[in-house]
């Protein structure tokens, strides 16, 4: 095992309380931090960082643990740039263009499905991801989204069964057929394949009681449950997802005094995606009433081809920043630390001892950089430690 000791860092973000200045971020100055091949083995100052196998300058830069993305569409084919630009010019998003991805997914080969999700894993990694959740969802039929899956597997241990995306075409009429289906042979089937049950539960997609029949349905195959909820409208899904003890409900888009309540006396995070507000010319969340209120709230991608075509975790906190009166510190948080709760992963998301060695060096001496230099490249480098499928924690 080869240790790295990482010298110079100028503000080490480790989201360990119990670390430097005893805030929820964790913070030291002038610090330095000694890894081996898949922990952080030490972090304190750098005037006593003990010697290790090899050493890094950090130069006066920041470091930062790896963003968690823990929301996220990567496998897919195609685009649909003329739904972005229609939508700037007063269109309004109401998912209809999923039926297009659908269509352009089924007919890709594997090879091309790979190559695009790899292209597109490989911007995020470059961008400080070092932990990713991907959904299935663009096949929607048994095969595919095995096909699918099967892929999202070879990127990471975070896979999500999303066949209750929206009814597929050959089922318009037989709404209750696809339910069928998804609760029969789709689940046998990718069940052994994903950690995860997502359900699309909004106008035009699935109701209230069918999200709770599908993920009670996935739950008792041994997926946990999660949730797209008040994306398009006040639908009730917060409460449904609180009912369910998901992980996390996505979007928040629409959010009422009640939700909000629900929401703080849960465990459940609310994962806010400010791509898809930017991308579909949406009012942005109110983070500030999530986060006064004391609700969990966490930050990812949601990269899709219709409504956030997003791969920079940096862009998304910007937006956060920008647009949802996040201090730049909540939403470098809300990245990493709440990413990593949504996904109710403890060993990722910080960099107390212990956690897995993911983190990300910065050309910039502080994280604030990340919402300042909006489009820039901000992170320099990322480091994703190597571990043998047996010691990944699911
Ligand atoms: O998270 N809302 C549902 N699913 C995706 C968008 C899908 C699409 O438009 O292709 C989302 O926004
Ligand atoms: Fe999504």
């Amino acid at each position: 095992m080869t240790t790295l000791v990482i010298r110079n860092i100028a503000e080490l973000t480790t989201n360990d309380p119990s670390i430097g200045d005893e805030s929820s971020l964790g913070r030291l100055r002038d610090a330095a931090m000694v890894v081996d091949d898949q922990q952080v083995l030490w972090v304190g100052p750098n005037a006593t960082a003990p010697d290790a196998d090899e050493s890094l300058d950090a130069n006066g830069c920041a470091v930062i643990p790896g963003f968690v993305d823990s929301h996220t569409h990567l496998v897919f084919a195609g685009e649909r740039s003329d739904e972005f630009e229609a939508r700037m010019a007063g269109v309004h998003y109401d998912g209809g263009g999923i039926a297009r991805t659908v269509d352009s997914t089924r007919a890709a080969s594997i090879d091309d499905l790979r190559e695009g999700t790899t292209k597109r894993f490989a911007e995020l990694t470059a961008g400080g991801v070092t932990t990713v959740e991907i959904k299935s969802g663009y096949e929607l039929t048994v095969e595919g989204e095995v096909r699918d899956l099967r892929l999202a597997e070879e990127f990471t241990t975070e896979t999500t069964w999303l066949g209750a995306h929206v009814v597929p075409p050959e089922y318009r009429k037989d709404r209750e057929g696809y339910i069928e289906v998804l609760t029969s042979s789709m689940l046998d089937a990718c069940a052994p394949l994903a950690k995860w049950a997502d359900v699309f539960c909004d106008r035009g997609a699935f109701s209230i009681d069918e999200a709770r029949f599908i993920l009670e349905s996935a739950r008792a195959k041994g997926l946990a449950p999660r949730l797209h909820a008040n994306q398009l409208a006040h639908s009730g899904a917060i409460a449904l997802g609180v009912e369910l003890d998901c992980a996390s409900v996505d979007h928040c888009t629409y959010l009422d005094d009640r939700d909000i309540d629900i929401l703080s006396a849960s465990a459940t995070v609310a994962t806010l995606l400010p791509g898809a507000e930017f991308s579909t010319r949406s009012p942005f969340p109110s983070a500030r009433r999530l986060l006064d209120a004391g609700v969990t709230v966490a930050l990812a991608t949601d990269c899709n081809p219709g409504s956030s075509y997003v791969t920079s975790m940096a862009f998304v906190i910007a937006l956060a920043v920008r647009e949802m009166a996040m201090s730049v510190d909540e939403a470098l948080w809300a990245s990493t630390k709440g990413g990593a709760l949504a996904l109710r992963r403890d060993d990722v998301g910080h960099l107390g001892l212990g956690a897995r060695a993911d983190f990300a060096v910065l050309d910039g001496s502080r994280a604030a950089h990340l919402a300042y230099r909006p489009g820039g490249n901000v992170v320099a480098q990322t480091f994703r430690a190597t571990f043998t499928a047996t010691d990944v924690s699911t």
